[in-house]
């Protein structure tokens, strides 16, 4: 290239509004402006970017980069520009890209020179890593409680229904008796490793990314264990490039996610099948239902219908998030913009989904009589009369053809193995006696499974009981 054919680029901008645009001979299309901004989205952690603001500031003050009184200026500035933000009175502008650039150049307006030192020893890409960062965890903590309230809801419920019989399903086919208290406590299972999910993924997440810089560490003394107390980070980030382009903590965060939502999701899908008039197990109170425009008898158990829904779109920010991140080089590229809005959209659903939870599941209405009804048929408590004859002494496989053969003899008959008479059962084996009746109440049935994960009245109360002093206030 020849010296002179071109003259230096004189800055053309009308505005000079981008902090790099010296760089550069000619401004981006309004397009191109549009399609590389993030600040519509990510002015959503404005409390955190300017949480590490502080934190570096203060950190540079303390090794004498930044004079006491800058530093003073920038936490007199970021405490307007707080303001301003909560207030909604903060101009966010696209032509400064995202929501760090956008608080920066407000800095300056406000505290002037103080305000263009912050950026020392510090790059965009450390610092939108740390926001995430501080965002999730934030996120974590809320669902973490979130999860162990819709726990104890559930154990409440369960606690008013340990002596309430209902089938138990396999392939949809009626099983075995179970306690509605215990089937719901199965739930609270799936929402407590949830929340242990979640607990174990947030040591991953508390980790300082400030330091790393665009990507290679600062020439700065900094001082990053400083940073990390400041901010209540564990430890920090122990590769600069691995630190600016690690999004690893988010993708699990929405596995987590995606996990809960499915869990959430196979719930709905009970609570569906329960409230439809076919099955008439439970009712939701209307707050969560909606009626049809043309049908008038209409009661729609819209909001587990959309939690169902809404779980596919969790599981998708996973796949997104995964893909983002496949064929990125190391370190920092403009792809991790990408990964914002699904995982904001992830923390979301799963707070609005756990939150309209909480308080529905404290509305179900449960209708004992139609689940009842619903054991007595399908023979619920055939094993039991197949584990009373083993128990007298008969090969479990042998039981088992005997209760088969009753059981048909019932259904051509249209009646339950606890309405033949005794002399037809014993006609199946001789072993069968008058006490066989008390076996084959669905009472009897649960009661006998009497042993720790056992769907027994005094387990089910023994659960409950655990998960509501796991879950009480304070732990
Ligand atoms: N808005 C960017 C993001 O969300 C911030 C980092 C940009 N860094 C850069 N060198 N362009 O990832």
């Amino acid at each position: 290239m020849s010296k002179n054919n071109s003259s230096p680029p004189q800055n053309q901008f009308a505005n000079k509004a981008q902090a790099w645009s010296a760089r550069f001979s000619e401004p981006v299309s309004d397009l191109v402006k549009r399609y590389t901004a993030s600040v519509n989205f990510d002015q959503r952690m404005a409390d955190f970017d300017i949480q590490g603001s502080l934190a570096h500031a203060d950190m540079l003050a303390s090794i004498g980069i930044i004079s006491a009184e800058d530093k003073a200026a920038i936490d007199r500035g970021m405490a307007l520009i707080l303001e301003e933000i909560n207030a909604g009175r903060f101009s966010w502008s696209i032509d400064l890209e995202d929501v760090h650039l956008n608080i920066e150049k407000r800095l300056v307006e406000l505290i002037g020179d103080a305000g263009k030192r912050l950026h020392t020893g510090r790059s965009r890409n450390d610092q939108v890593a740390t926001d995430i960062r501080l965002w999730v965890r934030n996120e974590i903590d809320i669902a973490i409680d979130l999860l162990h309230q819709l726990r104890r809801k559930l154990a409440t419920l369960a606690l008013e229904h340990t002596d309430t019989i209902l089938p138990g399903f396999t392939h949809l086919q009626v099983a075995q008796p179970v306690t509605f208290g215990h089937h719901l406590l199965a739930y609270a299972e799936m929402f407590g490793r949830d929340a242990e999910r979640l607990t174990d993924c947030r040591k991953r997440v508390n980790r300082l990314p400030l330091g790393a810089a665009a990507l290679a560490g600062t020439s700065y003394p900094i001082d990053r264990e400083r940073v990390a107390r400041t901010l209540g980070f564990e430890s920090v980030c122990r590769n600069s490039l691995d630190a600016v382009s690690d999004r690893d903590f988010a993708i699990e965060f929405c596995a987590a996610a995606a996990l809960i939502m499915t869990h959430i999701s196979r719930f709905s899908e009970e609570l569906v099948l329960w409230m439809s008039p076919r099955v008439g197990f439970i009712d939701l109170a209307d707050r969560f239902c909606t009626g049809s425009s043309i049908m008038p008898q209409k009661k729609n158990p819209d909001v587990p219908e959309l939690a169902r829904g809404k779980t596919g779109r969790v599981n998708g920010h996973l796949i997104a998030l995964l893909t983002l991140m496949k064929g990125q080089p190391l370190a920092y590229n403009k792809d991790n913009q990408e990964d914002k809005e699904g995982l904001f959209d992830s923390a979301d659903t799963v707070r609005d989904t756990l939150t309209i939870f909480v308080d529905m599941v404290g509305g179900i209405r449960v209708k004992a009589e139609a689940m009842r009804a619903a054991a007595l048929q399908g023979f619920a408590t055939a094993t039991d009369l197949a584990d009373y004859l083993v128990k007298k002494g008969v090969p479990f496989r042998d039981a088992h053809e005997t209760v088969a053969h009753a059981v048909r003899e019932c259904e051509q008959r249209g009646c339950d193995l606890a309405d033949l008479p005794l002399n037809d059962l014993q006609g199946f084996h001789g072993l069968i006696e008058q006490d066989i009746y008390g076996v084959l109440t669905l009472e009897g049935s649960v009661a006998a499974r009497n042993h720790i994960g056992g769907t027994a009245p005094v387990r089910v109360r023994q659960e409950a009981e655990r998960i509501l002093a796991e879950t009480s206030a304070g732990q």
